[in-house]
């Protein structure tokens, strides 16, 4: 459980808040918003009728089993794949365009295989990012390896270049799929206390896939279950008997 107080706490984004006819009360936008949303390859579609709703400020777990649609979910958010039907609205307006065109308008994607360069140095690969102080200030272990190269790192020491380059664009979403796959528990933790950080202090919105649904929702405020291509639920961090329910059901 975030040590915030889920769902009810106002974002610090306020460009997001819409003022009602009468301008008494606050209602949040939602930063990103997809409806019936159709994915997949060719004619396959993955995913199905997805609906589902992103805030700034606030961790949002996707969960479900191997196959369930997760990654195809977030390749199709991130402008990797395109999507079959349906709509995605980004701060309001249609989301277009491949990832490149998203990340210059606040998107930042750290995919299930680790996208560092191999072959380059640490030193290198997030001069590619252009935010070196940043990352070595969340993950300052990575100080004395700027000279190595990549590819001789830990999975750990990997994953904490990728999500540290994600996070010192300072994004207003970031989709992270699986960043757990073969890491020890005390660096998954690690690195998803900084991405909880990233949406408290810089007041991201994340959605954050993962297959170890305890962990995720540790540092979630909220989650979505994908079971075969289909939202099978959803419901707050601290709401974990629906979860299980449709988990097992
Ligand atoms: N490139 C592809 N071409 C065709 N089908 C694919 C492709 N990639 C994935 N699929 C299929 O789409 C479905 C959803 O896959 P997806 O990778 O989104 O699942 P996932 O929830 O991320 O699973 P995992 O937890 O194993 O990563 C699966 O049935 C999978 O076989
Ligand atoms: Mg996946």
């Amino acid at each position: 459980m975030p040590s915030t107080s889920n769902n009810v706490a106002v974002h610090p984004d306020t460009t997001h808040l819409n003022l009602d006819s009468g301008g008494t009360t606050l209602q949040r936008r939602p930063l990103l918003r997809v409806t019936d949303l159709v994915a997949g390859y060719g004619d396959l579609a993955a995913v199905r009728g997805m609906n589902l709703e992103l805030y700034a400020g606030e961790v949002v777990a996707l969960l479900g089993p191997n196959g369930a649609g997760k990654t195809t979910t977030l390749l199709t958010l991130a402008g990797e794949l395109p999507k079959i039907s349906g709509e995605i609205h980004y701060q309001g307006k249609p989301l277009k365009g491949p990832l490149h065109r998203r990340v210059r308008r606040g998107f930042a994607f750290v995919p299930e295989e680790r996208a560092v360069f191999m072959g380059m140095s640490v030193s290198d690969n997030l001069k590619v990012g252009g935010h070196t102080d940043r990352v070595l200030a969340l993950f300052p272990e990575l100080t004395p390896l700027l000279n190595r190269r990549a590819g001789l790192l830990s999975g750990g020491e990997q994953q904490m270049v990728t999500v540290g380059r994600a996070l010192a664009l300072k994004p207003k979403v970031l989709l992270v799929d699986e960043l757990s796959v073969g890491l020890a528990p005390l660096v998954v933790d690690r690195l998803l206390d900084a991405v909880r950080a990233a949406a408290q202090e810089d007041g991201t919105a994340v959605l954050l896939v993962e297959q170890q649904a305890r962990r995720a929702l540790r540092v979630a405020d909220r989650w979505y279950l994908l079971r075969r291509g289909v939202l099978a639920g959803s419901g707050p961090a601290d709401d974990t008997d629906a979860l299980w329910e449709s988990y097992v059901s």
